[in-house]
């Protein structure tokens, strides 16, 4: 997020959500089944690292009806100020109709939001080295927490970004994390670009460097899972961001419970989806 918009955050308490409409500035092509979607919004008030907003399944009214209905979750990747208006980056890949209907939105479309939504990642302490793996559309969700790690820690020895993908193309906004300067690391299984192999291997070489390192996941259940028993082996403390399947976004439907805590479920789009990775219960997990 920029600092003019996150001036607007207290630091402990993360904005009030809103409903509104952003209209559609850019949404690009951006190889494979990857896009950027650029919205200039009023009144955005501003979200934190880890939060996320519901998005209309494409531009409003373009599809018939409302068919698709429900909203689909985005990771908030990046916030700027321009003049009197906020410009709300998302990263997506077309997945299924909605996100197909997602890539279809036009410049002068008009895209509904409701968010800032969730509870943030808790941010690294002053000097506290941050290492953040993220794989497929989790990338998303971690560029904000990148940056304020950066200007938190106080340099890339401290922010360790290890990003994990099938193939380079599929590696979704490599290249803003490497202009931020972060110490950027690269897996694909394809070896087509950086490591050979899985980034939980990362993972492993980071934390054997800095067993003391505060680690941060998202991505596809299975890697989040891997990643959280690296960083417990390491007694390295883990949050991780669930990305599970969503319907209302704010605690009314109950359909995105995850098994979180001793006993029982939590809502991931209202008590998460950032949670200690020590609580969850990953078994339970299909
Ligand atoms: C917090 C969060 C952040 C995310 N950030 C990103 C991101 O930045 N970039 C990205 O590419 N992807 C992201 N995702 C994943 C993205 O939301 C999905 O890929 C997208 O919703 C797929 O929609 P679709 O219509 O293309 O796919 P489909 O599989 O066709 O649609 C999913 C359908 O299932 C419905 N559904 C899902 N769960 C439930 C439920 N529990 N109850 C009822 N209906 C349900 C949906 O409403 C929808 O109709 C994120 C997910 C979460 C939870
Ligand atoms: S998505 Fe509806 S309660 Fe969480």
């Amino acid at each position: 997020m920029s600092s003019e918009t996150s001036q607007q955050n207290d630091e402990a308490t993360p904005n009030r959500p809103v409903r509104i409409r952003a209209d559609v500035v850019e949404n690009r092509d951006e190889g494979g089944v990857n896009r950027r979607l650029r919205l200039r919004a009023h009144d955005w008030p501003g979200s934190r690292p880890g939060q996320f907003a519901m998005l209309s399944p494409g531009a409003l009214f373009a599809a018939g009806g409302f068919d698709p209905l429900l909203p689909r979750p985005m990771a908030l990747f990046r916030e700027s100020a321009v003049d009197a208006a906020s410009e709300l980056e998302i990263l997506y890949k077309i997945h299924g109709r909605g996100t197909a209907l997602l890539a279809e939105a036009l410049p002068g479309q008009v895209i509904g939001l409701v968010g800032p939504l969730g509870i943030p990642f808790p941010e690294p302490e002053q000097g506290e080295r941050a290492i953040l793996v993220g794989g497929g559309t989790g990338i998303a969700s971690l560029f904000d927490l990148a940056q304020r790690a950066l200007g938190r820690t106080g340099g890339a020895d401290t922010t360790s970004v290890l990003l994990g993908a099938r193939n380079a193309i599929d590696l979704l906004g490599v290249g803003d994390f490497e202009a931020l300067g972060v110490d950027l690391r690269c897996a694909t299984e394809d070896g087509s670009r950086g490591h050979s192999g899985r980034v939980t291997d990362l993972l492993r070489q980071a934390l054997d460097e800095d067993p003391d390192a505060r680690v941060y996941v998202c991505g596809p259940t299975a890697m989040m899972r891997a990643c959280a028993e690296i960083a417990l082996s390491h007694e390295a403390s883990c949050s991780v961001s669930l990305e599970n399947g969503m319907a209302c976004g704010f605690g009314v439907c109950l359909g995105c419970a995850a098994p979180v805590g001793e006993v029982g479920y939590q809502l991931v789009c209202c008590e998460g989806p950032v949670f200690d990775a020590r609580q969850v219960r990953w078994e339970e997990i299909p």
